[in-house]
């Protein structure tokens, strides 16, 4: 198969996306899109998220130093889109939208109440790359809805309808896995006995 080449850009995708929380030292909330956003390390649980200096989010994060990355589902995705067009400089995007919010656990940031996941994340580095700053922050606690939970506490991500991001358009994840982590090597069992 032959491939075209063309100049570096940011062709990585899919991506998450999702609506980022942030409160300033006034106590004005304020919430705006991401997709820029990745795991960076395990221990400690640390992400990125790549902010333009722009964005009135980008001054209540750093005034604060936290933020709540709220994880949407797809009914919210109107909302989503919605969030990454217009600035809070110019709404209040949250009352706009009938998002509500609840405390976090542990920063100030607030959650969305309608989002089944958010993780509470404390900024520890801020790196200036070009267009977008680099925030790497520490996640302190997550909040996940009771009913992505079994009985043994296990949490069922496939069923909260994430939503990704692919080059410019929002799509839904099918919430059959393909195969779990490690299947490529593991043995099959066979009626409680593996298969030689
Ligand atoms: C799908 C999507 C993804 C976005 N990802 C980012 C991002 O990763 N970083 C960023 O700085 N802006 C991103 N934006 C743009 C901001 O969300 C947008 O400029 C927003 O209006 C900023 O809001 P604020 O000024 O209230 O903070 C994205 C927008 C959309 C629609």
């Amino acid at each position: 198969m032959t491939k075209k080449v063309f100049k570096g850009s940011v062709m990585l995708n899919p991506v998450p996306v999702v609506l980022i929380t942030s409160k300033n030292k006034e106590n004005k909330t304020n919430v705006f899109t991401v997709a820029w956003t990745g795991t960076a390390c395990t221990k400690p649980p640390i992400i990125s998220v790549a902010i333009r200096p722009e964005r009135l989010s980008y001054e209540y994060i750093k005034e604060s130093m936290e933020f709540v990355v709220n994880l949407p589902s797809k009914d919210l995705v109107r909302q989503v889109d919605f969030c990454g067009v217009r600035s809070g400089r110019q709404m209040d995007k949250l009352k706009e939208l009938g998002l509500t919010l609840d405390d976090a656990s542990i920063v100030n940031a607030p959650i969305i109440k309608q989002c089944p996941v958010a993780l509470e994340c404390k900024v520890t580095n801020i790196i200036p790359l070009g267009s977008h700053d680099l925030f790497l922050a520490e996640v302190v606690a997550i909040q996940v809805e009771d009913r992505l939970m079994d009985a043994s506490g296990k949490i069922h991500l496939e069923n909260a309808d994430l939503i990704s991001y692919s080059h410019g358009e929002y799509f839904p994840l099918d919430n059959k896995a393909l195969g779990k982590f490690g299947f490529s090597v593991m043995k099959k069992i066979k009626k409680g006995k593996p298969v030689k």
